[in-house]
């Protein structure tokens, strides 16, 4: 792996050694010895152009936790010198020359061609609406940890299916795994664009209909209020009325941060898994910088 830029491009070997890391990692006794010091003396840089609590903080926190340290701009779009209107490909290029891992965040979609500016490997921690790599890695992680298998598995993606990046990069990862169902529900606004639709995925407007279907993985998201230019909002809300129709060993994901589309009250049955997954965000992390760094 030279740079992370979007899920399509991981094989079912980089995950599967992806996961093996990670499981070994989140051992702590076995991350006190081998881990504990293998990025020793690298440093890595966090340029965030839009803002972040997990994806920043748990690239940070690894980078740590293996024996590196961290540079970082957290608001790059005021606290660097893209207020001098300085290019990304320039950005990169000098920081490059300073880190030995970028982790990158960016408003931009179309990132690939400006990372070759970097000498150094860089992450994608969100390109806009189009990809979140990094997340749908923890999203599987989390699912292979909670049902044990990747493989034969029904999806429900709920809310803002037109510009959450989760479900795009989520929807492109699970390309590689055999006999996938999706379930999409929005409304038509927030509909998933047509050119990732696939003949395994149907579209429905109600989440009680959804779940008549019992699927596996119920994979709720939020309004992407930052990316709209008017007030519209997808309203489907996961509570405790849903907590009955749910099959008994599926499971709640959310890429948080949540709005109001999952109910509190739903966060203390064992099947709500979202802060689990957001914890997973470390392990998933600390493997891809081991991976790239180590
Ligand atoms: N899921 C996620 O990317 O969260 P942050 O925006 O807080 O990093």
């Amino acid at each position: 792996l030279r740079h992370i830029l979007n899920s399509k491009q991981f094989t079912r070997e980089d995950i599967n050694d992806i996961i093996a890391y990670a499981d070994q990692i989140r051992d702590y006794r076995e991350y006190r010895t081998k881990y504990k010091k293998s990025l020793k003396g690298k440093i890595l840089a966090t340029l965030f152009f839009e803002p972040s609590t997990r994806t920043r903080l748990s690239f940070e926190s690894a980078m740590y936790r293996l024996g590196g340290r961290v540079i970082s701009t957290e608001n790059a779009l005021q606290s660097s010198s893209y207020m001098k209107h300085e290019s990304l490909e320039d950005n990169l290029k000098i920081v490059s020359k300073y880190a030995d891992i970028i982790v990158l965040r960016h408003y931009r979609e179309d990132i690939e061609e400006a990372i070759e500016y970097s000498s150094v490997p860089v992450i994608n921690a969100g390109s806009g609406s189009a990809e979140h790599p990094t997340q749908a890695l923890l999203d599987i992680y989390t699912v292979k940890q909670k049902l044990d298998r990747l493989d034969n598995l029904h999806y429900c993606f709920v809310g803002d299916l037109k510009y959450g990046r989760t479900v795009r990069s989520l929807i492109n990862l699970l390309k590689i795994f055999d006999n996938i169902k999706i379930t999409l529900v929005s409304t038509e606004y927030f509909s998933l664009p047509e050119n990732l639709l696939n003949d395994n995925m149907v579209q429905v407007r109600s989440l009680d209909e959804a779940l008549e279907d019992k699927p596996n993985v119920v994979y709720m998201t939020r309004t992407q209020k930052e990316r709209l230019d008017k007030q519209i909002y997808s309203n489907f809300v996961f509570g405790v009325e849903q907590l009955d129709k749910l099959k008994d060993n599926a499971i709640i994901m959310h890429p948080l941060p949540r709005n109001d589309e999952i109910h509190p009250d739903v966060d203390k049955d064992s099947r709500a898994v979202y802060f689990d997954q957001a914890a997973n965000g470390l392990l998933v992390r600390a493997s891809l910088l081991y991976l790239l760094g180590g």
